[in-house]
């Protein structure tokens, strides 16, 4: 982090870290294709970076929610499959369409309006037929499965669609054991049986999110759509940490200190005096808030490694600052200050930021903001490409 030393702070994104992971999870599902889901930002990393870093360690597809988010992936130049799953009335459909994204369709309305929008571009649409197995969100419901798949069967024959998919997702792939994975599971297989013998003959059937990658094999089918594992945090705690499966944290937060300054006992720090110096002490300033994304329900909890030991957040933490009581020892201000990353130097981690504001890892990553800048290294494998470290 030499060169961005002078920043406020900043999230290292690490793309051969984000490489090798794909590559494990790949291993996982060793029999399937795997799409590199990258909505929000690449959960707050970069969707485009992490997009191409997924790529080239061998992401047959990409996954947004939202089309706009594919369409900026389009836009940025890459390449091949993308699918994108959450439509309002209104699309945009035609641009989708006409970008060669693969869109999901949960109901009639959406069926009516790609097939719309397939006429107008003068093109056939490709869909996923996304059956709503038990999570209770999206997805369209078993009892109305039929006319969905008769109406998508019609649309095959006028030449207005393609049905590249039939999928679902997990509600509890993380608690190894609920009942509902296999109540899903039985669901999903009765309605890809029924479609298929209406005639759909889809490219991809696919269920598993990351922990259903990492924990569920007959869970894989044809594609696995990892997000957070991906980028080396683990699904949940119960399951595991990521060294447990082999994952690398890819994002490493650090700040620099601001200020340290004496305070005697008794001294009252950052907003409602919630922490009180217990003695007389050093005071340490992060210059990061909840205006950077982090959580404020961490106040009091949240941890740092400041100067080789881990602190704890003293008090509130405010919009673009909270302090650290530093114990008398005096680290120079600038010094780094490490909130999460991959624990090489001791620092915390994602997971013990997520313990801190009682949520979990895929919140801290995703809501850091855009202040704080993110910076690449290990942006490529391929010698003939190495750019120092900074792909955009
Ligand atoms: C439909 C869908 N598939 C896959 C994923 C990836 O999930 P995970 O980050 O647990 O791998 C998500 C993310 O929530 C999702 O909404």
């Amino acid at each position: 982090m030499n060169e961005t030393a002078s920043l406020r702070a900043r999230a290292e994104i690490d793309l051969a870290a984000l490489r090798a992971n794909v590559r494990v999870l790949r291993g996982r599902a060793a029999g399937a294709q795997l799409m590199a889901v990258v909505k929000s930002d690449g959960y707050g990393h970069g969707a485009v970076p992490c997009a191409r870093a997924a790529r080239e360690a061998g992401a047959a597809w990409l996954g947004t929610a939202t089309p706009h988010e594919a369409l900026a992936l389009r836009a940025a130049g890459l390449d091949g499959r993308i699918m994108c799953w959450l439509w309002t009335p209104g699309g945009p459909w035609r641009e989708a369409i006409e970008a060669d994204i693969d869109v999901s369709v949960s109901g009639m309305w959406a069926l009516r309006e790609v097939i719309a929008a397939a006429a107008a571009a003068g093109r056939p649409a490709r869909i996923q037929l996304k059956a709503d197995t038990g999570l209770g969100r999206s997805g369209c419901q078993p009892a109305d499965w039929p006319e969905l798949v008769a109406g998508a069967r019609d649309a095959e024959r006028t030449g207005r669609v393609k049905v590249t998919g039939l999928w679902s997702h997990f509600a509890c792939a993380d608690e190894p054991g609920h009942p509902s994975i296999a109540a899903q599971l039985g669901v999903f297989r009765d309605l890809v049986a029924y479609a298929e013998k209406e005639g759909v003959d889809p490219e991809v059937r696919h269920l598993a999110n990351s922990p259903a990658t990492l924990t569920i094999p007959e869970a894989h089918f044809d594609l696995v759509r990892t997000g957070i594992a991906m980028y080396g945090i683990s699904p949940s705690p119960e399951l595991g940490t990521p060294a447990d499966f082999g994952l690398r944290p890819v994002m490493t937060l650090a700040a620099s200190l601001a200020l340290v300054k004496d305070a005697p006992a008794g001294h009252g720090v950052s907003y409602g005096h919630h922490y009180v110096t217990p003695a007389e002490t050093t005071l340490g300033l992060i210059p990061v808030g909840y205006a950077d994304g982090i959580p404020r329900h961490a106040s009091g909890r949240g941890p740092v490694l400041v100067g080789g030991r881990t602190r704890t957040a003293a008090g509130r933490i405010a919009m673009d600052q909270f302090v650290v009581d530093l114990g008398g020892d005096r680290p120079e201000p600038g010094a780094e200050a490490v909130l999460f990353g991959p624990g090489d130097r001791g620092e915390p981690s994602v997971e013990d930021w997520a313990v801190a504001a009682d949520t979990i890892g895929y919140e801290i990553v995703t809501r850091i903001g855009t202040r704080v800048p993110r910076v690449y290294v290990n942006g490529t494998d391929d010698p003939n490409e190495a750019t120092g470290g900074v792909p955009q």
